[in-house]
């Protein structure tokens, strides 16, 4: 099973991410997490991403791109199913995939409005230690887990401003999602509650097989 996940900021590409490499066993691809991980050690590609992410842009295509093809060559993706969450964003990382002969067997795009998709960032906490993805209010980390509480970070790209040049960049590149892979996508009401999306989206993989 092949899957790219699509959909804006704060939309829960994260959050069914997981969900859906427990049930289907996929390795999960997130540009956003490798570049974050690349910035986090200082490598000559974090460097050169981070001025982009911190003010909400695309990382320029090249640069992707080249972390993609290093990425989908290794082992464990060339012997498992797999899910992109985030990738390919513009028309160039489509022709990429293209030129590369990858093929997905379906594409999630998930359609959230900006009015949800605010509410949403302003409560994303982060857990460094497993990436588990919490909201304050509509996915709080326990209580009583002080520990956890303790480490759980905010994402510098997560304030309203960077959500609206990073909501612009997803408009503008929406409809070259939706030419290439119009026929094999499913559009997913992403205003739902984190089980339901999920239960629609195992519903499109069901109607796969
Ligand atoms: P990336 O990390 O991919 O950021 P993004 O696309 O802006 O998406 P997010 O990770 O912010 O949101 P998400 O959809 O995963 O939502 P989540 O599940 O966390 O990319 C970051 C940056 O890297 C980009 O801006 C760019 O600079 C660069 N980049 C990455 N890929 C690139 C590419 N291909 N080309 C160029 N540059 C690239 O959920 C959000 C919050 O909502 C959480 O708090 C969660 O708990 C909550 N939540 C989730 N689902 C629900 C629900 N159903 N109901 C209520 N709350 C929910
Ligand atoms: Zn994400």
């Amino acid at each position: 099973l092949r899957i790219i996940l699509a959909g804006p900021p704060a939309s829960g590409k994260g959050t069914q991410a997981a969900l859906l490499v427990e049930r289907y066993g996929l390795v999960h691809i997130s540009t956003g997490d490798m570049l974050r991980a690349a910035v986090e050690a200082g490598s000559e590609l974090g460097l050169a991403a981070k001025k982009y992410m911190d003010a909400g842009e695309l990382v320029p295509d090249e640069l992707v791109i080249g972390l993609m093809q290093q990425r989908m060559a290794a082992p464990d993706v060339q012997t498992s199913g797999w899910l992109l969450d985030g990738f390919p964003r513009t028309a160039a990382q489509i022709v990429a995939m293209d030129a590369a002969g990858i093929e997905p067997d379906l594409v999630i795009s998930l359609d959230v409005p900006f009015e949800i998709l605010k509410e949403r960032v302003s409560g994303r906490r982060l857990d460094p230690e497993t990436g588990r993805i919490y909201h304050l209010r509509f996915d709080p980390p326990p209580a009583s887990d002080k520990a956890l509480l303790d480490r759980l970070i905010q994402r510098s790209d997560d304030d309203v401003q960077k959500l609206a040049v990073r909501f612009e960049n997803y408009r503008e590149n929406v409809d070259a999602l939706r030419q290439r892979y119009g026929a094999i996508m499913a559009e997913i009401d992403g205003r739902r509650s984190k089980e339901q999306v999920f239960e629609n989206i195992t519903r499109a993989v069901g109607m796969l097989r």
